[in-house]
């Protein structure tokens, strides 16, 4: 398959590009290379590009700037996975975007499902799942994958960030009123390359099995490391001074049911991927 991967750069573009290379032929993209948002450059670097698919990483992902930087967000979330979808129509290409669990008001008690309403609290929600309608107005030929709570090898990830600050304080604090379920970037990466390749087209949650508080997901990645994990200390989203400018959802527990429904095989345990990560961190 001739695939371009936008956003190649980052955490998840990393490990799309490192999984297709050699399989696949790739033309891939980062922000300097590329920038998504601008419909001319879209235009003249991918409409010869003879891409059969078109595989979208790239995004603005610091929610809470978003707040503030509202023409942005939504110049890179809505208007970039916009203008792709425009070049994948013209070349008859298939297009995978990545979208997000903030498309939701969290307040519903269990999981969500691909069906269910969304409610986005933030300017991030609400810039995704407008970039969200661009992908899937292509019908047949467009893919949405909402995932959640990213970490990986690459990039900013809460697992990174544990591992860096660990040893520095005494003790970590993290909210025990947030839940969702942490994704592998790899095994996201695979299951993207695995919908580009399939016949499924339409919205998919995909996430690793399992779920969990940001407080009990931290403590797990400090026994994974051998340190106590009694240093992490359980806080409320109300006591985070200062508070943070973008509302989060308190539950971004996705059900992956559309993948169920079209006998694609689930991810694994986010425990199992986490596990994995950091031996790859750590060694
Ligand atoms: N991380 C999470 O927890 C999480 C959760 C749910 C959904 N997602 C979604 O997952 C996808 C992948 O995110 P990620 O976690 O890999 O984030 P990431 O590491 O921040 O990667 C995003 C990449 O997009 C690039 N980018 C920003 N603006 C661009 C533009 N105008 N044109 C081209 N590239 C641009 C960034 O480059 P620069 O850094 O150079 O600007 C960065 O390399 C995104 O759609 C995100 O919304 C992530």
């Amino acid at each position: 398959m001739r695939l371009v991967v936008t956003g190649a750069g980052g955490m998840l573009g990393q490990e799309v590009v490192g999984i297709s290379t050699g399989v696949h032929e790739i033309l891939a993209f980062d922000h300097a290379s590329l920038d998504i948002g601008d419909a001319a450059a879209v235009s003249a670097t991918l409409d010869a590009s003879g891409a059969e698919c078109i595989i979208n990483c790239a995004a603005y992902t610091a929610v809470d700037n978003c707040e503030s930087n509202t023409e942005t967000a939504y110049r890179i979330n809505s208007d970039g996975p916009a203008n792709l979808a425009a070049v994948a129509h013209r070349l008859g290409a298939r297009l995978v975007h990545v979208s997000t669990d903030y498309v939701f008001d969290g307040t519903k008690p269990t999981p969500y499902v691909e069906t269910d309403k969304t409610n986005p609290q933030s300017v991030y929600g609400a810039s995704k799942l407008s970039g969200e309608h661009a992908v899937l107005e292509l019908g047949h030929a467009g893919i949405v994958a909402r995932t959640a709570w990213v970490f990986g090898q690459h990039g900013a990830n809460m697992v990174k960030t544990v591992l860096r600050i660990k040893d520095t304080v005494p003790t970590l604090s993290f909210v025990d009123d947030q839940r969702g379920s942490p994704t592998s970037a790899a095994d996201l990466a695979t299951m993207l390359i695995a919908l580009a390749d399939s016949k499924h087209s339409g919205l998919f949650h995909v996430t690793n099995a399992g779920n969990v508080s940001w407080f009990e997901f931290v403590q797990q990645i400090l026994a994974l490391t051998g340190d106590d994990p009694a240093r992490v200390l359980p806080i409320k989203t109300s006591d985070l001074s200062p508070p943070r400018p973008a509302p989060r959802p308190a539950n971004s527990v996705l059900d992956n049911a559309a993948l169920r429904a079209c006998g694609l095989a689930p991810l694994r345990s986010y425990e199992a991927a986490l596990a994995d990560v950091i031996t790859q961190l750590t060694i």
